[in-house]
């Protein structure tokens, strides 16, 4: 019964993810590129005029700007010719036509109630996530960027997400993603891994000790489920370093993936188990007797490990070669 516990409290939080994630999962059908790169063009009767001419006439981007020059985008220079890499525009395109009719004086527009035209801008947040995340990769190629080398093919890419939803790039100099705010950010469109880390034994995510990126590489990875590294095992033995082996005496190939005894995020169980033992290790043996005498008593017993002390493998051998028995 206790194992069946967690998939209940999931069951639970399962209208929360579909109201939540409703509108990505209704995936639109992926066009070619091309037909992205041209939402991206932007008026063709725009002039690019620079971040300071962009701002000077309007008061209302203070914050923006002052953030944008103290982020990583703000500082990247030109060597040698010291011009700024990055603009407002490389994002929201050319903006001649949005500051034409702004006269030089702040205050005189603010008084005569004249703003920036920002519909000849790029529609930035109507944009389908393809090509919201193409703005992006323009410059983050794969060369640049080496953690964004498998984007395409994601679940996040192909399920809709865009770099827009975990990169809120506005809301203030930082535009990493901090590994204080990572957790709500993930948590807000996979609510059951919060459920399951509140459980008993779990990593410890919640007490902000770990982050999500510890063992996920959210922009796409060559593993299953963005894991990162190269195996399962890997994954984890990244860390968990005494699990590695390779071991004189192993478990079979059980240990190539430890999710076969442990579940990543949380459990009812001690030490994060799938299923409590003895029942986690009668999913693959059989109960058995110590001695060989027929009619003996099968051994009773909760914790298969009170003898098998060296679940994960040893090197040192037993008198029978039963991991350490
Ligand atoms: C790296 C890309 C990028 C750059 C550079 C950039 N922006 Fe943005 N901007 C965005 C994105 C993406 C949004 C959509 C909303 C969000 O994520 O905050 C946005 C939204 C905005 C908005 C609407 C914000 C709101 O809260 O409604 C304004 C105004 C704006 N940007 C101004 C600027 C100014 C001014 C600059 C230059 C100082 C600038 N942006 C530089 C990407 C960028
Ligand atoms: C005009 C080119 C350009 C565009 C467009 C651009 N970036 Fe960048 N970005 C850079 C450069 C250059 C750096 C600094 C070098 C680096 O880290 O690769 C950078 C750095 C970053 C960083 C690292 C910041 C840090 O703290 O380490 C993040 C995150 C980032 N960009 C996200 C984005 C996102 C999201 C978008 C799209 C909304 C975007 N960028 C669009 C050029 C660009
Ligand atoms: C699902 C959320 C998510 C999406 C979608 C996403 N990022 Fe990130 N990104 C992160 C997180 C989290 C980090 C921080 C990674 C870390 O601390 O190790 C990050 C870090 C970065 C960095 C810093 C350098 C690095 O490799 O860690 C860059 C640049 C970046 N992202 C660009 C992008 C671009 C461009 C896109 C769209 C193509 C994108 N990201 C989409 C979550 C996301
Ligand atoms: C805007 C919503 C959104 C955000 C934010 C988001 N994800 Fe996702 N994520 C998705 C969608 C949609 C999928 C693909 C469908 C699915 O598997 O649920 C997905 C898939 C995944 C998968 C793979 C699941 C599989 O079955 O292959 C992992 C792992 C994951 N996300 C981790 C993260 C992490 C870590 C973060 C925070 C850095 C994050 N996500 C932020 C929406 C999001
Ligand atoms: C200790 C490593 C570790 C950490 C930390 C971690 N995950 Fe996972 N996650 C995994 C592994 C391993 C799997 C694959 C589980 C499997 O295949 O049964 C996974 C699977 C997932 C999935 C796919 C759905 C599922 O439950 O199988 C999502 C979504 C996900 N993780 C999101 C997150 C988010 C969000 C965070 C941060 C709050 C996070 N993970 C932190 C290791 C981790
Ligand atoms: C970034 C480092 C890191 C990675 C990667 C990592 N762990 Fe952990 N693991 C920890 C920390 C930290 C603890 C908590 C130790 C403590 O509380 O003393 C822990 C605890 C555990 C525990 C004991 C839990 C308990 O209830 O006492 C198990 C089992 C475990 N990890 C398995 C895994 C598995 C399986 C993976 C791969 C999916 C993994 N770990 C990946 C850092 C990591
Ligand atoms: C055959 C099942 C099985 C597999 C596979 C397995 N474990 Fe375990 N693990 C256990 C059991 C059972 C315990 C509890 C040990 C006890 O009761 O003494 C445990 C405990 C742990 C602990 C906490 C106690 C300690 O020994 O530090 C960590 C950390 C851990 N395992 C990591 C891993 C990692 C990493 C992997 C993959 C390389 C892995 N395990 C694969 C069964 C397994
Ligand atoms: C996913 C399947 C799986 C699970 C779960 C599992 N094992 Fe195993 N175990 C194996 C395999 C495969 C072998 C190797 C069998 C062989 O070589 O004949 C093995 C071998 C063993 C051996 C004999 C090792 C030797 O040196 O002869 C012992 C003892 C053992 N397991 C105990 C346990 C215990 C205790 C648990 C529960 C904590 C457990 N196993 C969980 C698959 C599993
Ligand atoms: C009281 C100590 C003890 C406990 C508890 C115990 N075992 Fe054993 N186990 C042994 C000894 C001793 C051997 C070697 C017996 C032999 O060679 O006949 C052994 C051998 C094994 C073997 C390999 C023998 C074979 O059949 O090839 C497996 C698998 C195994 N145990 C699984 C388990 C499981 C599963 C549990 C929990 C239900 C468990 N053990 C509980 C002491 C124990």
């Amino acid at each position: 019964m206790r194992r069946f516990l967690p998939r209940l409290i999931l069951l639970g939080s399962l209208p929360m993810l579909t109201v939540a994630c409703a509108a990505i999962k209704d995936s639109k059908p992926i066009l070619p590129i091309r037909q992205y790169e041209m939402m991206l063009v932007g008026r063709v009767d725009a002039e690019y005029v620079g971040t300071d001419n962009c701002v000077a006439k309007c008061h209302y981007h203070d914050k923006i700007t002052d953030d944008f020059k103290h982020s990583i985008h703000g500082e990247q220079l030109k060597p040698g010719t010291g011009l700024p890499l990055v603009n407002c525009e490389s994002c929201h395109g050319a903006g001649s036509l949005a500051i034409a009719n702004l006269d030089d004086d702040p205050d005189l527009n603010d008084a005569q109630k004249k703003k920036c035209d920002t519909t000849t801008f790029l529609d930035i947040m109507n944009l389908p996530p393809q090509a919201q995340s193409l703005i992006c990769l323009k410059c983050h190629s794969a060369a640049s960027t080496p953690s964004l080398t498998h984007w395409n093919a994601s679940p996040h890419a192909m399920n809709d997400v865009s770099c827009f939803d975990c990169h809120k790039l506005h809301q203030g100099p930082q535009q990493k993603v901090s590994r204080d705010e990572m957790s709500a950010l993930c948590y807000g469109c996979h609510p059951d891994v919060k459920a399951e880390n509140q459980l008993f034994s779990h990593h410890p995510l919640r007490e902000k000790k770990m982050a999500c990126v510890d063992c996920h590489e959210p922009h796409g990875s060559v593993q299953d489920k963005l894991l990162k590294g190269m195996t399962p095992k890997e994954t984890c033995t990244r860390c968990h370093m005494e699990k590695q082996g390779p071991f004189a005496y192993e478990h079979g190939d059980v240990m190539e993936n430890c999710a076969n005894c442990h579940t990543p995020h949380g459990s009812v169980v001690d030490n994060l188990l799938n299923a409590a033992m003895p029942a986690l290790c009668f999913q693959c043996h059989g109960g058995h007797t110590l001695d060989n005498t027929a009619g003996a008593k099968q051994l009773f017993v909760n914790r298969c490990t009170d003898c098998h002390s060296q679940i994960h493998g040893s090197d040192i051998p037993s008198g029978n070669g039963t991991l350490r028995q």
